[in-house]
């Protein structure tokens, strides 16, 4: 458990908090540029901070205050200019540096107006536009590896979730909840369905694999790194593992996002969990379907974004695949749960130490340090998962998440995904090399006999 002070200062993130000034110091993600492409002009809130985004006729993006200074309208409702964006009452124009640069009603004008919108830097990677919310000059937006992979499909999926974001990112720190949030309760949800028998034949059902990773639990582990921390699960055969084995668990990258599948891989997954403000999180999936070295993967003309819905037609929740069933527990919760009422276990045991490397980065930006992964400059990419992909071994933990052409992408969220078609195209193309490799193997095995 945590004091009530220690969870105030690890969950709030408005300005001038303890911890807003600790997120202020990285870029956010805010919103699939492709979203720009449908509508130019967009409202964001992020760290309690009401903003607009834009992109303007000669493509320079925007994100500035979202009341315009004449008259306080909202500036979501704005217009394009080929340089800025206009209110549209009276046509005020404003610049990404929120200067207004011209008022065209004003007959007379009366010198430069001496205020200006909030602004602050945005930039594009990857097909995410990022914001920089903090203090001047800003470091260097980190070319994350799965932002940068090349010859890979890449789509984007948003949720916005009704509770602070330091639940959503509990949950990577909690190896266990598998066995149970993704395991019995995916059983339980199909067996009310009348669609359990249809699971359980499927052998590679996610509902299998993680049930059975509940299974023979000796003790878990967690070590800080130097981006984040690293941790996983070591079973035992005498506590009723097929074996004794450590399988590890995702990695969590400072300060929000955790990464599953290994760089390179035919399918690995940002998890970002950015506070809108304190009881209100925009998760983003950032899904990358890579091809290995012989397979090239389709072009894509941008980055597709979806939305997993959570409900129903009738209202009822949507519970039959994995995000789902994280988001339930998430704000199931409470809009900021109460971390002096908890009793946490030994599986809580990495949840302690991502709560204590997020007290130790505030603090280091109290002193005025720069918190980790914070960088004045980017390397031109950096491995969250620490390295280069060796291709010599799997790169993935569950081999049906390299199957989406066999019908396994049907228990998470990049179901609902826009690019679901090509990264069935390109694990099919995946097979078939691995295939073509491993016969050409066993010719040449066989011809050396
Ligand atoms: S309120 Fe915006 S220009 Fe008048
Ligand atoms: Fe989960």
């Amino acid at each position: 458990m945590l004091t009530a002070a220690m969870n105030e200062r690890l969950t709030r993130v408005g300005p001038d908090t303890p911890g807003g000034e600790l997120m202020r110091r990285y870029w956010i993600p805010i919103a699939p540029y492709s979203q720009l492409d449908e509508n130019p002009v967009r409202k964001v809130r992020v760290l309690g901070e009401d903003l607009v985004l834009y992109k303007d006729k000669s493509g320079t993006l925007g994100l500035v205050g979202d009341r315009c200074l004449h008259r306080n309208v909202d500036l979501q409702f704005g217009i394009p200019d080929q340089c800025g964006l206009r209110c549209p009452y009276h046509g005020w124009l404003f610049n990404e540096g929120g200067k207004c640069v011209e008022r065209p009603m004003e007959a007379t004008p009366r010198g430069e107006i001496k205020q200006k919108l909030k602004a602050y830097p945005v930039q594009e990677l990857g097909g995410l536009v990022f914001a920089y919310l903090g203090p001047q000059p800003a470091p260097a937006l980190p070319r994350w590896d799965l932002f940068v992979w090349p010859n890979a499909i890449r789509q984007i999926g948003i949720m916005t979730i009704n509770c602070n974001w330091l639940q959503c990112h509990e949950n990577t720190g909690d190896p266990t909840h598998s066995a149970w949030a993704h395991g019995h309760m995916f059983q339980y949800v199909l067996e009310q369905q009348g669609r359990y028998e249809e699971a359980a034949a499927r052998a590679e059902h996610t509902l299998h694999t993680r049930l059975k990773t509940g299974i023979g639990i000796k003790e878990l582990y967690a070590n800080e790194t130097e981006t984040g921390i690293s941790k996983g699960v070591r079973y035992s055969q005498e506590l009723g593992a097929d074996s004794d084995y450590t399988r590890e668990h995702s990695t969590v990258i400072f300060p929000f996002f955790t990464q599953t599948g290994k760089t390179g891989a035919p399918r690995s997954e940002y998890q970002i969990r950015v506070p809108i403000d304190d009881t209100h999180t925009y998760h983003i999936c950032y899904q990358v379907y890579a091809a290995p070295p012989g397979v090239e993967a389709p072009q894509q003309d941008s980055v597709p974004w979806y939305e997993p819905p959570r409900h129903d037609e009738n209202g009822k929740p949507i519970l039959d695949y994995v995000l789902a069933q994280d988001a339930l527990v998430w704000d199931a919760q409470g809009a900021i749960t109460d971390r002096t009422a908890e009793l946490l276990g030994r599986t809580d045991i990495p949840i302690v130490l991502l709560r204590r490397q997020l007290d130790q980065q505030i603090g280091r930006v109290e002193e005025g340090l720069d918190p980790i992964n914070f960088y004045r400059e980017s390397p031109d990419i950096i491995y969250g998962s620490g390295s280069a992909p060796d291709y010599s071994k799997p790169l993935l933990k569950h081999n049906f998440r390299k199957l989406y052409h066999r019908g396994f992408f049907n228990d998470d969220a990049d179901r609902y995904g826009p690019a679901l078609e090509l990264v069935k195209d390109l694990h099919r193309k995946i097979e078939e090399f691995e295939t073509a490799q491993q016969n050409a193997l066993e010719k040449t095995e066989s011809g050396s006999n």
